[in-house]
């Protein structure tokens, strides 16, 4: 049965045409004006709405094993979340930690997320540990359509990597053609200034920020960037949230290094006034990065505006008040992280798109079509256009509504942007063709996501090194 999307605007990351949209077998057969379809399709009147392609979320966190407890979604859980927020596919952080087999990790992320989630998905394959075992696995999951690393230059001796070692995993990735994301903070003086702050008695929410400062990110970053120059690889810095690291970043891009810059939702519209709120108020703000001085959203929308930020993720990673509440009396047992892959589409329209900060078609590029092209996924996905997958989302600009945790999906007992107003929302959802969301409303199919295999695609470029 084909499914006929009739009458809405078109909106990618570089046209706008009003037309209908005609899908049969999961991709999308048709596009023009006044199509016909037989009379056993279903047709969707989108007259009023705007029709994108279905937004992708580059970084999410559902099956995480991480301070001494766990992220509290499933992919059942997070995956609704996200159709109902208009997110049709995510890539998961698949995190083993540095005393875990790779291997053996990437089978139970798959395993977790098969049959369970409703909306597709890939992975990117984090290198906590590198060593000749664990190389000889990066090949077989690259071999196995995983075209993407994570490492962690935080959180010494559990994720994170020597430098050493973010070495050796840079030169595998450039020699397989394969994108290394990074978490960009220094480790060493993280853990140094969390132990000087506790000898000091500040054991407060309030002190995260302070143990990770600006500059404490920034060192990350250009670290990063030098050891991509110096290697030939491609490398995308996740959730960046400063001015000085994105200063570091773009200087890093002038040189001509493939690198390319994330930075997810919590930092374009909270600050760290947040985290400072009493008690338990400010230990749902806890995230790495930290939440920072509010002058650097200007830089940040700036940066979004221009390009120089590629993409919007969320670091999805949804801990509830119970788990923060294990860092009541130390703030560096407070689990890091926040929920937001329901919210990212609404709440950047609103707060982007709406307000001026955001052109339209940037906000398309940056939520679905720049990851997309990023992580081999284009133009199956990301696009409006014959050929790729029915993945499309139906925004209906008129409605108005508030963030609430009473009405979410995501599997939490909180939301960070409690209380937001939010301009529009996805009226329809649908993954390749099926409707998903309907009127705002779930009815899809529980499992029927899948996992999506990508074709590494960044040569390695040459090194002059002198001598
Ligand atoms: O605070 C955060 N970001 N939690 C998730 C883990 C990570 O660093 O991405
Ligand atoms: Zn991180
Ligand atoms: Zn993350």
């Amino acid at each position: 049965m084909g499914l006929l999307i009739k009458g809405g605007e078109i909106v990618t990351a570089d046209s706008r045409t009003r037309g209908d949209v005609y899908i049969e077998n999961e991709i999308i057969t048709q596009i023009g004006r006044d199509l016909t379809a037989p009379p056993t399709a279903e047709v969707i009147d989108a007259s009023g709405k705007l029709v994108f392609p279905g937004f992708i979320d580059p970084h999410v966190h559902i099956h995480l094993p991480f301070m001494a407890t766990y992220a509290k979604d499933t992919h059942a859980t997070a995956s609704v979340a996200a159709l109902i927020g208009g997110t049709t596919t995510f890539i998961e952080m698949c995190c083993p930690s540095r005393n875990e087999d790779a291997l053996e990790g990437y089978h139970l992320w798959k395993q977790k997320a098969e049959g369970n989630s409703a909306c597709d998905y890939a992975f990117h394959m984090a290198v906590a540990r590198y060593d000749a075992r664990t190389e000889a696995q990066l090949r077989e999951i690259v071999r196995d359509g995983t075209a993407s690393f994570k490492i962690f230059l935080a959180y010494k001796n559990f994720f994170g990597v020597t430098d050493e070692e973010m070495f050796h995993t840079l030169k595998l990735a450039a020699e397989l053609g394969v994108i290394t994301t990074a978490h960009c903070e220094n480790a060493e003086l993280v853990g140094q200034l969390q132990q000087l702050l506790l000898a000091e008695g500040k054991t407060g929410p309030e002190w995260h920020e302070p143990s990770r400062p600006e500059a404490v990110e920034a060192e990350g970053t250009s670290r990063f960037g030098t050891f991509l120059e110096q290697t030939g690889a491609a490398g995308y810095v996740v959730h960046l949230s400063s001015a000085p690291a994105l200063r570091a970043a773009v200087d890093a891009k002038l040189r001509g290094v493939r690198l390319y810059i994330e930075s997810v939702l919590p930092h374009f519209l909270l600050d760290k006034s947040y985290a400072e709120r009493a008690g338990i108020e400010g230990m749902k703000y806890v995230m790495s990065p930290p939440l920072r001085d509010k002058r650097n959203q200007a830089n940040l929308w700036s940066a979004l505006r221009a390009g120089l930020i590629d993409t919007v993720g969320t670091d999805h990673c949804p801990f509830d008040t119970g788990q923060k509440l294990l860092g009541k009396d130390n703030f560096t047992q407070i689990p890091n992280g926040i929920p937001g892959i329901e919210d990212r589409v609404n709440l950047m329209y609103t707060y982007g798109v709406t307000r001026g900060e955001l052109d339209i078609h940037r906000f398309v590029d940056a939520l679905s079509t720049r990851p997309a092209k990023l992580f081999g996924l284009f133009p199956r996905k990301g696009a409006v256009a014959v050929g790729s997958d029915a993945d499309l989302v139906v925004y209906d600009t008129d409605f108005r509504g508030t963030i609430s945790a009473a009405a979410q999906h995501t599997n939490n007992d909180y939301n960070g942007f409690e209380g937001f107003a939010i301009k529009g929302r996805p009226s329809h959802v649908t993954v390749r063709g099926k409707v998903q969301v309907r009127d705002g409303v779930f009815v899809g199919e529980p499992g029927g996501g899948r996992m999506l295999r990508r074709e590494p695609q960044y040569g390695a470029r040459e090194v002059a090194h002198a001598g």
